[in-house]
């Protein structure tokens, strides 16, 4: 029998290679490639129907005279709106995010939020023992809730269990932590956790169980991350947060029932992860008086406008080459911007420091926040504040023309219930009717700089 070819895979992405190599050219990590044990030793033979042939496949039509299945909300708002509205009967949910950021918090909130609604909840931890985890249930008042906590790492077991206990929703913390008896690799190498993974998704599905997978995201070394697994899954949502920050977002990166792109807001307290019913005044609620280089973004996330205070620091600089600091925004979008004010409008950035940051801890990927980005970095330069009551919002395109931006209405409104009264908006904006807000349109970034800081 011929020997099964080897292959190399990469922890961080999941990239195939037939060779090793240190750097993986699909996600630029270093010594993320490790062997992989193949999954068949002999591997498909050739297309054809084979000696005993299989069955027919029973096909159906699209239409269809049954209502979809019912969602269940577990009343944690934040996270129903994440998931699309609420939990899919039989769908597999992936929630990465990096070590001790919450997810453990968050998901035993959520399953005992779901218990209540009246589902069957199972909650298997291969990390943490039965009773560590009972210890953090009553100190976040969930003990009443009927759970059923297991502390398991053998797939076998599990799916054995599920199959006995017909649960409604089961929780593994961590995928990483399992392991299948078919696949001879330690646990949290590539293939073991794509075998339980696929296995758990699979068993699951078929018996009609929603299950959701926690997975750590790795930086680097022998442990497979998140992004091994999130092709297999329907939804997967990414825990994020700034150590330093108690904000904490879930982020739909992808979901087959629901917008991705969606957030849920929540701030870790000492009584676990709190609900944010309304984010933009969270992130807002640090400014103090109007200060030069602090700007007020109108952004979007998912379906709902979010509020964010980008703020702006320009100081001479040393280097030979000046620094550029961008925490919470594109950097290669903030040179664009830097490039367009230099070349365009005549403000020039050489030999000056620039430092940019989102406050709070928020990660803004709109290109929307392009005219926000670069206000706050011409108020820092020319040391001037803008109005505390200003809003801005807008693309700017290379050759220094705004461009207008989706959902400009919402962002307006958003910004008038937080009792703002001035917004700066690409021209072709389309609003109708907002009285309380003075809005300018302008047709590019020099009339701007020209507007608010003299010309040139
Ligand atoms: P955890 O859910 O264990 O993280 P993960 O499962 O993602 O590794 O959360 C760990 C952190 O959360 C820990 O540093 C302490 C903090 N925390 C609080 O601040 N308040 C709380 O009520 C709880 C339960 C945890
Ligand atoms: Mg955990």
């Amino acid at each position: 029998m011929a020997k099964a070819p080897l292959q190399f895979t990469c922890t961080s992405c999941g990239a195939r290679f037939p060779k090793w190599s240190g750097r993986c050219d699909a996600c630029g990590a270093w010594n993320s490639i490790v062997e992989e044990a193949p999954l068949s030793a002999s591997g498909p033979k050739g297309k054809s129907l084979g000696g005993a042939k299989g069955r027919l496949i029973a096909l159906t039509t699209l239409a269809t005279e049954e209502p979809p299945p019912p969602r269940t909300c577990s009343g944690l708002v934040e996270f129903d709106r994440v998931l699309g509205g609420g939990l899919v009967p039989a769908s597999a949910i992936l929630v990465g995010g990096d070590p001790g950021i919450g997810k453990s918090t968050l998901l035993l909130q959520a399953v005992s939020a779901f218990a209540r609604a009246g589902l069957k909840c199972l909650y298997i931890s291969g990390e943490e023992a039965s009773a560590q985890v009972r210890m953090r249930a009553q100190r976040l008042g969930l003990a009443d809730a009927s759970v059923n906590l297991g502390g398991e790492t053998n797939l076998r077991d599990i799916l054995t269990t599920m199959e006995a206990e017909r649960p409604d929703l089961v929780v593994i913390d961590s995928i990483q932590t399992m392991w299948a008896d078919s696949v001879e690799a330690a646990p949290g190498s590539v293939s073991q956790v794509r075998a339980a993974a696929h296995e758990l998704v699979t068993f699951a599905k078929s018996r009609g169980v929603s299950v959701i997978l926690v997975g750590h995201v790795t930086k680097e070394g022998q442990i497979a991350g998140p992004r091994v697994v999130e092709h297999m899954v329907d939804t997967v949502l990414y825990f994020e947060g700034e150590r330093g920050h108690q904000f904490r977002l879930l982020r739909a990166v992808k979901n087959r029932f629901g917008p991705a792109s969606e957030i849920g807001v929540f701030e870790m307290t000492g009584m676990g992860l709190a609900e944010v019913a309304n984010p933009s005044a969270l992130f807002l609620s640090e400014r103090g008086q109007p200060a030069p280089g602090s700007a007020v973004f109108a952004g979007i996330e998912g379906t709902r406008p979010v509020l964010t205070e980008i703020q702006a620091l320009v100081a001479p600089s040393t280097l030979a080459s000046p620094r550029r600091t961008v925490v919470g925004l594109d950097s290669g979008r903030i040179s664009t911007i830097l490039a367009v004010l230099e070349s365009r409008c005549g403000i020039p950035f050489a030999g000056l420091d620039v430092f940019l940051n989102v406050a709070g801890g928020m990660k803004v990927t709109e290109p929307a926040a392009d005219l926000a980005a670069a206000a706050a970095l011409l108020s820092a330069r020319e040391d001037v504040a803008l109005p505390s009551d200003l809003v801005i919002f807008g693309e700017i395109s290379l050759s220094a023309a705004l461009r207008p931006v989706s959902q400009a209405e919402n962002r307006l409104k958003e910004a008038e219930k937080l009792g703002f009264t001035q917004a700066i908006a690409p021209q072709g904006t389309k609003v109708t009717g907002s009285d309380g807000m003075r809005l300018r349109t302008l047709p590019d970034l020099v009339t701007l700089v020209g507007d608010m800081f003299g010309a040139g």
